[in-house]
């Protein structure tokens, strides 16, 4: 089973703070926007996870990183030179993915809420072609939107619909069987001049290969590509781990809960950090778990 994230584009949209970092290592509270997907792609039971991002951010995505052997993680990176579209993940990610099961997430996408590990596994288990996740929205117009029938099954995905069929946008992460690298190779460029994702999606469906778990009114999923839902996330994860004294997306402690790595290590990891909160955290954890 393999990963990729995706966290490459030109983040105009957050223009002057994009203009000299990538929109992905802006922060979310108190780490950079990357360890939300990268802990959703942990969650779901990947490893093997390959970083795509602009040639002038991949170095420090790589210095944040490294190998990911510290988290018991390979992390391998690839440059996506021109923001192709998100398909263009599985022509940058053929080789990686070598005909097996994997999971795409998008680097800007947060999700958030109890029981997702093993939601995140019946996706998994349901995969036939695509595992798709859908979450409701007051403004559907700016996502793919799909529709369901009455018993739950996908019958229609459309990008960014002018007039949405109903208001399940479709989230930013994606299981795909071992085909999908081969739909990639074919697919020609959208209107807008991008290889949509939701072609390979409506490819899938065509062949009543697709399916949706919805994520109910119990989760919190935000595309964080916008300074008003960057904010909205920040104010999310700190009222609840100041709250509860948590820490969401804490990739060490994420690591250590599901065996990647023991307890020593993970308290080394956070004693490099023992200047900050997270650090100290990270430490209590591992303290806490040995
Ligand atoms: O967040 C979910 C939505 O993400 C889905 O509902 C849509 O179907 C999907 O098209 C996408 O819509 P966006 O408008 O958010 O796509 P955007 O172009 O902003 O790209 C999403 C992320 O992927 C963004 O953080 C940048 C990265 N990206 C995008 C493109 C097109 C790349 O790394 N490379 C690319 O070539």
């Amino acid at each position: 089973m393999k990963g990729i994230v995706l966290a490459g584009g030109s983040g105009t949209r957050m223009q002057p703070l994009t203009l000299a970092t990538s929109k992905q290592l802006l922060p979310v509270y108190d780490k950079p926007m990357i360890y939300y997907p990268l802990a959703t792609l942990m969650l779901a039971g990947v490893r093997d996870i390959l970083v795509i991002s602009t040639p002038a951010s991949l170095p420090d995505i790589q210095r944040l990183f490294g190998d990911g052997s510290r988290l018991g993680l390979s992390l391998s990176y690839r440059a996506q030179a021109e923001p192709r579209g998100i398909a263009d993940a599985y022509i940058l990610g053929a080789s990686h993915v070598e005909g097996e099961r994997s999971a795409l997430i998008l680097g800007d996408n947060f999700f958030h809420g109890s029981g997702f590990r093993s939601l995140l596994q019946r996706g998994w288990e349901i995969l036939d072609g695509c595992t798709l996740f859908s979450y409701p929205v007051t403004d559907p117009e700016r996502y793919a939107v799909c529709e369901l029938d009455e018993h739950g099954n996908l019958v229609a995905i459309e990008e960014k619909p002018a007039r949405p069929l109903s208001k399940n946008a479709v989230t930013g992460l994606y299981f795909y069987d071992s085909d999908v690298t081969e739909i990639a190779r074919f697919l020609q460029p959208s209107e807008r001049g991008e290889l949509e994702i939701t072609d390979i999606n409506q490819t899938y469906l065509k062949e009543g290969r697709a399916k949706v778990i919805e994520l109910g009114r119990g989760f919190t999923w935000l595309d964080t590509g916008t300074h008003q839902s960057l904010l909205e996330a920040s104010e999310y994860v700190r009222m609840l781990e100041n709250r509860q004294g948590v820490r969401v997306a804490c990739i060490e402690e994420i690591a250590l809960r599901i065996n990647l790595i023991d307890a020593d290590a993970c308290y080394r990891l956070g004693a490099e950090m023992s200047n900050s909160e997270y650090g100290k955290y990270v430490m209590s954890i591992a303290g806490a778990l040995a």
